[in-house]
């Protein structure tokens, strides 16, 4: 595989083969956590290179259901206590070998048994890759509140491997090119440009390795400015505060008829950034005539290329929020958003395509206009 140039990343994000990063396992009890449907994909792969290194000692697989649904405290409990009946020290090294809700939760997990042990994360996901993995970022969901428990801490190590998204469900892929398209919108103007190259058609036959690389970069360029986002990590959140909103509320109503979340995240964040796009370039461009936003032509841009991305995710949102009150009671998840302050709802406003500020207050009334035009 082609390794990027990864001079510009930080040193604990790396694309090199496993094989470098062997010596972080040597003389530690080892536990790989996997969903089934890792452990059948990327398990194999990495077992054979564990394998071969046979001065390991045998580790402990612990396998979780996949989901956004099973990111939960009880799902915690069962990886605490396999770690404790198998007697795991606090030298131990957790690996999580799997997508945002294995690496957000494992890291978890890791970073508060007994007080903090090493681990590993092996994105398998495209949106793993270039954004869930990156920056440090941990948590659970709790009482429907996406992200609500977590912490910040820095794992030993992120091994990328664009090789794990040969068997990545189209949809999958998609969900994390929305994590791609946000990287550029807010930070990176030529590559949005490449962005609008890339057709839905080629996802799976797509060489990811230099978009990965790249969009990694701009994540982690941000994060390290602002390791536990207290100013300008906050527009990686563009997209979010609606995209989330709208996320949460399809996971709860799911919850109550037992079926499937309508929406992935990407889906869901790709419908945030339509929206916010549409704030940026009209209702905060109304009430501040003097600061700058996007264009409404950087806003067809973007809608359209999204649509196009995520025709019929924006279909289903659309005949979805015709039914009564779905748009308001979206509105209310807003609300709970962790970026609030002082009971404002706050979000991100593009100022060109390539640059984003935070901290902007948007009212339920303008959430509400802009899911119209979604
Ligand atoms: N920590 C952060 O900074 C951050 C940033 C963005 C998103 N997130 C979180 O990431 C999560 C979403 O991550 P995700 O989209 O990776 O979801 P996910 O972890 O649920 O993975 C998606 C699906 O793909 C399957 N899968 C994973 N790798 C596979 C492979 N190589 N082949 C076949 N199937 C595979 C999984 O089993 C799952 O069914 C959300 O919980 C979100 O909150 C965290």
């Amino acid at each position: 595989m082609e390794i990027p140039k990864t001079s510009n990343l930080p040193a604990y994000i790396t694309f090199e083969p496993l094989e470098k990063i062997i010596s972080l396992l040597q003389n530690r009890q080892i536990a790989i956590l996997v969903d089934e449907n890792t452990k059948r994909e990327c398990y194999p792969i990495f077992n054979k290179i564990l394998e071969q290194n046979n001065n390991l000692k045998p580790f402990l697989v612990i396998e979780i259901s996949s989901g956004e649904t099973n990111k939960t405290w009880q799902t915690c409990t069962y990886i605490w206590q396999q770690l404790t009946q198998n007697n795991f020290d606090r030298k131990a090294i957790l690996i999580n070998l799997g997508g945002g809700v294995i690496g957000d939760m494992g890291g978890f997990c890791a970073a508060t048994y007994k007080r903090g042990i090493d681990f590993i994360q092996i994105p398998t996901t495209l949106l793993s890759q270039v954004d869930a993995s990156v920056g440090g970022k941990l948590g659970i969901d709790f009482n429907g509140f996406k992200n609500h428990i977590g912490l910040f801490k820095t794992p030993s190590k992120v091994w990328i491997q664009t090789l794990f998204l040969q068997t990545l469900p189209q949809k999958e892929i998609r969900s994390g090119f929305a994590e791609v398209i946000k990287h550029t919108l807010i930070a990176d103007k030529k590559e949005w440009k490449k962005n609008l190259e890339i057709k839905k058609e080629n996802f799976q036959t797509q060489k990811w390795i230099t978009t990965v690389a790249h969009s990694v970069a701009l994540k982690a360029k941000i994060t390290e400015n602002d390791p536990t986002e207290k100013g300008v990590r906050k527009i990686l959140n563009f997209g979010h505060t609606i995209g989330h909103a709208i996320e949460s509320y399809f996971i709860e109503q799911n919850k109550k008829d037992n079926t499937k979340p309508l929406f992935l995240h990407g889906e869901a964040i790709a419908l945030g950034m339509i929206a916010e796009s549409y704030f940026s370039a009209f209702l905060y461009k109304d009430e501040h005539p003097n600061q700058k936003s996007i264009s409404s032509t950087d806003f067809q841009e973007i809608k359209t290329y999204i649509s196009i991305i995520f025709d019929d995710t924006i279909k289903i949102f659309r005949e979805a929020i015709q039914k009564q009150n779905i748009a308001q009671e979206i509105t209310e998840w807003a609300k709970q958003d962790k970026k609030n302050k002082q009971n404002k709802i706050l979000t991100c406003v593009l100022e060109e395509i390539g640059k984003a500020t935070f901290d902007v207050p948007i009212t339920q009334t303008q959430i509400l206009e802009s899911l119209r035009k979604i």
